[in-house]
């Protein structure tokens, strides 16, 4: 029997978790997301190609793979229509090596609606939702209204939707929310409607099963499964900035629920951070630079959106929060991506406790939305050198390897690789 290794990110998301998955695919039978949706945008890069993952696992360009889109997770059929047409744009053929648990809910074109109204009802108090429909479509889960990828092959289908979709026009309604006004792109809600059904014919030809059932049976037979998180911990639904989160379990409690496999089952923990932190969306970020650092990390970092586009706000990295992850998460490796974005640095920070009203706390508080924190930071040197030179991680300079001990010590948990570009080629393990 073996068990289900697990790859998250320890952050506020976009910490590279597409392309690790990528790179530890190889060593794997199995990829399986198990929470999240299209609100995850997941970059591989590779041989000159750069690609952009929503739904679909990011061990999908390594054909002999399997796949699976487990129960935990939210499908947009036109979305994931569009992910599978981009696929095979570039000849990656994933008919057969993807497989999609029946129980997994749909995102309804009427739940993106939804999520925008929300949004325009909070005035000032914006999530910064991606507007992809997750908030509503977890809602419906969690309220038994929902309707899952099972429901597209009954012969009642058509009713249950239109039923959902008759109830989430009236909230729309009572929110005073402009439905006419409401767009998808350039697409009005019929408009889109119209493409989401057609869509539905491609989410039929692949493999809907029981994931549950499927990968316990992979498990028994020793093949080897990496589930792999979307978002972040400090997203997470219970244990996020909350309600400045998303609507799921991120953390690996999460795999069990999302993919049905017992806690016992769960393997090796890797979390992912980034060696410096980004947010998108609104909500408390202590070590934010609003200053010309914080401008050099989103340019230097292209930290854009890869699903929405936006700028992504930049920090320094934060231990308090990365202690709580890998507490939360039970981490045994960690991962550093993205330190050659601070090459040219003279000075790299680390925040190591926070200072509320005059206070000392290494304790993320219950009031992290309503207090003032101010990071207590202690500084590093720079490296100042080219980290793509670097092909082995005794290699990495000594004054990065002085910063990643630190990150070692403070967090209690070993790094077991370090990634210095966006390319699948470029991750030094130890
Ligand atoms: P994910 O959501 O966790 O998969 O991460 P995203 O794909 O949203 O964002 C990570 C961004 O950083 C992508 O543009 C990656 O190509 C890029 N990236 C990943 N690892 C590295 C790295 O080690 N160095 C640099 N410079 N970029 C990286
Ligand atoms: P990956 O998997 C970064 C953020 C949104 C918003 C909040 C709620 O690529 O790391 P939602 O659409 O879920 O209702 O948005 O969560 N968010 C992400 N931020 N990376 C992501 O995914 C995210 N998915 C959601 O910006 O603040
Ligand atoms: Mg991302």
């Amino acid at each position: 029997m073996s068990k289900v290794d697990v790859l998250l990110g320890l952050q506020w998301g976009d910490e590279g978790k597409g392309k690790i998955v990528d790179v530890l695919t190889p060593q794997y039978d199995v990829i399986a997301r198990f929470q999240g949706g299209p609100n995850a945008g997941h970059t591989l890069e590779f041989n000159g190609i750069k690609h952009v993952l929503h739904i679909i696992p990011s061990g999908i360009f390594h054909k002999q793979k399997l796949n699976v889109i487990g129960n935990g997770v939210l499908i947009e059929p036109a979305i994931f229509s569009d992910e599978i047409a981009a696929l095979r744009e570039k000849g990656v053929e994933p008919t057969d090596n993807l497989y999609i648990s029946k129980k997994a809910h749909l995102i309804l074109p009427s739940h993106r609606l939804l999520d925008a109204a929300n949004e325009q009802a909070k005035g000032n108090a914006k999530i910064g939702s991606t507007l992809k429909g997750i908030g509503p479509a977890y809602t419906d889960k969690i309220a038994r209204t929902g309707i899952r990828v099972g429901d597209i092959l009954e012969f009642d289908f058509r009713e249950k939707y239109q039923l959902l979709k008759f109830q989430h026009l009236q909230i729309a309604k009572m929110l005073k929310y402009d439905v006419d006004a409401f767009r998808i792109g350039d697409q009005t809600l019929d408009e889109y409607e119209v493409r989401w059904m057609d869509a539905l014919e491609t989410l039929r030809k692949f493999k809907l099963i029981n994931s549950e059932y499927f990968i316990n049976r992979c498990l028994k037979e020793g093949k080897k499964v990496l589930a792999e998180g979307a978002q972040g911990s400090m997203l997470d639904i219970d244990f996020g900035s909350y309600p400045f989160v998303t609507s799921s379990s991120t953390i690996t409690a999460g795999v069990c629920s999302g993919l049905g496999v017992a806690p016992s089952s769960i393997g090796r923990v890797m979390g992912i951070t980034k060696a410096y932190c980004t947010r998108v969306g609104a909500g408390p970020f202590p070590t934010e630079l609003f200053d010309a650092t914080g401008r050099r990390l989103c340019e230097l970092g292209h930290e854009f959106g890869a699903t929405t586009g936006r700028a992504r706000r930049c920090g320094w990295i934060d231990i308090p929060a990365l202690r709580y992850a890998c507490m939360l998460n039970g981490v045994t490796d960690l991962i550093v991506t993205k330190p050659d974005v601070m090459d040219d640095f003279d000075e790299v920070k680390m925040c190591v406790s926070y200072n509320i009203g005059g206070q000392e706390t290494d304790e993320i508080p219950f009031e992290y939305n309503e207090v003032e924190i101010h990071p207590t930071l202690l500084s590093f040197k720079g490296w100042k050198q080219n980290l793509s030179a670097s092909k082995e991680y005794d290699q990495l300079p000594k004054d990065l390897r002085v910063y990643l001990s630190a990150i070692e010590e403070r967090t209690g948990v070993r790094i077991m690789a370090v990634s210095v570009s966006p390319d699948r080629k470029d991750v030094l393990f130890r």
